[in-house]
């Protein structure tokens, strides 16, 4: 992360700038997102250029979640515990504002880091996206998440495989 840092979101950072060229992601970081903070709903990071440390030029949200081990492939269930829910981290929403190209790949790679250092103490044996759209799965194929056969939107990273990243 040379010459970016990214932190929990904060009453410091300016949000009004941001534009990912998502208007539901440009929304949800300018009115919802330090509500879902609150509530304990979703924890919010931003990135940001350590010489323009206020604004915003990307941001990420994790929470728990779980997915059907029915959903998932048999190979990949093969390496799993027979339990019917298999607990994972949502990466639910990722995007990185429009005059800052190459910053995804920084955002992403901060999730996967946070969430394998969180899994040490809460455990989660997989990490989940949200596509939204083909040009979201040829980017998180790219790091090797992979979609579920019953919901291509949906895409997974098992744990195993983000520790060796
Ligand atoms: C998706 C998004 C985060 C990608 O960010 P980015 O800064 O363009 O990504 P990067 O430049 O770091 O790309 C990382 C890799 O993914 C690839 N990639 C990025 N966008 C791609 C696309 N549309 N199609 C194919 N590959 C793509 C890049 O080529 C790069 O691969 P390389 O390292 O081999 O060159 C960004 O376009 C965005 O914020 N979009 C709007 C919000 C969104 O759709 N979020 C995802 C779903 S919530």
């Amino acid at each position: 992360m040379k010459g970016h840092v990214c932190e929990p979101l904060g009453n410091q950072h300016d949000r009004t700038q941001f534009d990912c060229g998502v208007s539901v992601l440009n929304d949800y970081l300018a009115k919802y997102a330090k509500q879902d903070v609150k509530r304990k709903a979703a924890a919010v990071f931003v990135v940001l250029k350590r010489e323009e440390p206020k604004r915003v030029i990307g941001f990420y949200t994790l929470c728990a979640t779980s997915v059907a081990l029915s959903d998932l492939p048999e190979e990949v269930t093969r390496r799993l515990p027979r339990y019917p829910e298999i607990p994972a981290i949502l990466a639910g929403r990722l995007a990185r504002d429009v005059d800052y190209p190459g910053v995804g790949s920084l955002l992403l790679s901060d999730a996967i880091t946070r969430c394998v250092r969180v899994a040490i103490e809460i455990a989660a044996s997989l990490i989940v996206v949200d596509s939204k759209g083909e040009a979201a799965t040829h980017f998180y194929e790219k790091f090797g998440f992979i979609s579920l056969p019953k919901l291509p939107d949906r895409m997974f990273l098992p744990m195993q495989t983000a520790e060796k990243l």
